[in-house]
């Protein structure tokens, strides 16, 4: 029991979120190579490597030379077992990038220096904050010329809501990049490019009031202006506060340059210490504590075909308590079986193997004989309670989809049915008729690529794809109380339903959703879909 306790309060889960080009693969390989999982060698091959070592499963992956679905990393940092989550860093993201959020106790943000916020950021932004997790930003590329510091703090608290509190502070940046003060030790810890690829720095610390070595070290004019913004922060800024951080209104802010190797480190350390340990979730039997000896967990991503030769798929799951052991009986909850999951796999920094035991905060994938769906429970034989559904993410993008052979209309259902239950894509028909017509949202852009690929590879099926205009879908959260025939909506506005029968509006812009609303007194409409 003592051991459990041990092995559940040393894990952290996390998230790491940025837009594409931020730096997050760059930062994710320097944390691997500090907790001693990757080598050198390894380390300074560059994305290409971290992207294709964690999942070059799928053909249309290595043609792009993007990764399709998020990855998992485990790997050992001091005396902490840290899980990273990592979602895909092309634009083409999926609803599985924010699937993979449910499964993390905190986020990192990595924001590029000279950008600010951007797009993607924003959008998994959203999510973090609906599961009130703590966010942590790591603001990158210092070594480059960087917008004023001020100015990035002002527009993470303005564009994303949040309040922030820079645990160290910049001095200058590009050419005149110096380094960091740490605004917890007083000190100035310096800038030394030469850290690039290696774990020996050669920074130095200097004590903040020793007013030589900081002259001789900065120049003076940085360290005038140091000086000034320093005091400027001291008045104006956010005091630190754990329990702001924990709810999630208050996001340390990190500066440094993944890519130099400066600042990943002293990040690292002080995010392990302000992040917590595997959080309680809450199920339709109150809420499940980590430390509790009872196994249970919650399936967050499947994955379909990793091994081509075997036609599987992966569910991938959230331990949420106790320890998972090989061989071990738990109970399918949604399926109401009693079962051993097989094959149990994990991911240490590039490599798959399978596992003997897991603990709570640990994410383990399973041989899936097609048993699972997302958002289903796992728990102990004895116990019987479901976790809280996973959401429905908002797709962006609408095609109609028909097949070119309708001799095949079996196959054509089957797959798509079979793709959608994985949660690649969302199916829809039209409101009135049934499934002649089948519209399909998505996330991003490519999936409709994965979905036209994997028909015409996995089930011999060939699709056209005719693009809809639509961007926005809302569920409709008092269906029961309004006469959806009756609905007045705007002259863009289309109804739809999902393969449950639930309506959903879509929309070509934001403005009709607001008009439609307006419309129709009472009317509720959400951006998340409830399970
Ligand atoms: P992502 O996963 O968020 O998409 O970003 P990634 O780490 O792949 O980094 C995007 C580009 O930014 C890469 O350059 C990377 O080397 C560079 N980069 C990351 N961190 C820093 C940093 O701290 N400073 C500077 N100057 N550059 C940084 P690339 O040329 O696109 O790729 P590569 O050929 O270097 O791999």
């Amino acid at each position: 029991m003592a051991d459990l306790e041990k092995e559940i309060k040393r894990r952290r889960t996390f998230a790491i979120i940025s837009h594409p080009d931020a730096g997050k693969t760059t930062l994710t390989e320097k944390f691997l190579l500090y907790g001693g999982a990757i080598n050198l060698a390894g380390s300074v091959k560059g994305k290409a490597t971290a992207r294709h070592a964690v999942s070059d499963w799928m053909e249309i992956e290595k043609e792009r030379g993007i990764s399709v679905t998020s990855s998992v990393l485990q790997f050992e940092y001091q005396d902490y077992c840290i899980n990273i989550l990592d979602t895909p860093g092309h634009q083409d993201f999926s609803e599985d990038t924010y699937r993979t959020l449910m499964a993390a106790d905190s986020a990192v943000m990595v924001i590029d220096a000279s950008k600010g916020v951007e797009a993607q950021t924003r959008k998994l932004f959203k999510v973090c904050v609906m599961r009130k997790i703590p966010i942590f930003t790591f603001i990158n590329k210092l070594d480059r010329d960087a917008n004023d510091t001020f100015e990035l703090l002002d527009d993470i608290e303005k564009e994303l809501g949040i309040a922030t509190c820079p645990v160290n502070w910049p001095i200058g940046s590009g050419k005149s990049f110096r380094g960091v003060y740490d605004r917890n030790l007083k000190s100035v810890i310096t800038y030394s490019d030469t850290e690039k690829g290696t774990k020996e720095g050669k920074s130095e610390k200097i004590d903040f009031n020793n007013l030589d070595m900081m002259k001789e070290k900065l120049g003076s004019e940085a360290y005038s202006k140091l000086c000034e913004e320093i005091e400027l922060l001291e008045g104006a800024g956010a005091d630190f506060s754990q329990e702001e951080v924990d709810k999630g209104n208050l996001t340390p802010v990190f500066f440094g340059s993944a890519l130099t190797n400066f600042g990943v480190e002293m990040f690292l350390k002080y995010f392990l210490d302000m992040t917590m340990p595997p959080l309680a979730r809450n199920s339709d039997n109150g809420i499940i504590d980590p430390f509790k000896n009872d196994f249970s967990a919650f399936v967050f991503k499947i994955q379909a075909n990793m091994n081509k030769a075997h036609r599987d798929r992966v569910a991938f799951m959230r331990i949420c308590s106790g320890k998972y052991e090989a061989s071990m009986e738990v109970k399918h909850v949604q399926g109401n079986k009693v079962m051993r999951l097989s094959q149990p796999q994990q991911m240490m920094a590039s490599d798959r193997h399978v596992v003997e035991e897991a603990y709570a905060g640990d994410i383990i994938g399973v041989f899936d004989p097609g048993i699972f769906s997302i958002g289903d429970t796992l728990c102990s034989v004895k116990d019987e309670f479901r976790f809280e559904g996973i959401p429905t993410f908002a797709p962006e993008h609408f095609a109609r989809v028909r097949q070119v052979d309708t001799m095949k209309r079996k196959q054509f259902v089957k797959g798509i049915t079979q793709i959608a239950q994985e949660g690649a894509i969302q199916i829809f028909q039209e409101f009135n008729t049934g499934l002649e017509e089948i519209i399909v949202g998505v996330v991003g852009v490519l999936q409709f690529e994965v979905l036209k690929y994997r028909l015409e590879n996995e089930y011999n099926v060939d699709i056209r794809l005719e693009n809809l205009p639509y961007e926005y879908i809302r569920w409709i959260d008092n269906k029961d109380e309004i006469d959806i025939e009756k609905l007045t909506g705007t002259s863009d506005m289309k109804k739809i339903k999902d393969l449950k029968g639930n309506p959903l509006l879509l929309f070509i812009n934001s403005w009709s959703v607001g008009m439609t609303l307006e419309r129709n007194e009472g009317l509720k409409l959400a951006e998340f879909g409830r399970n």
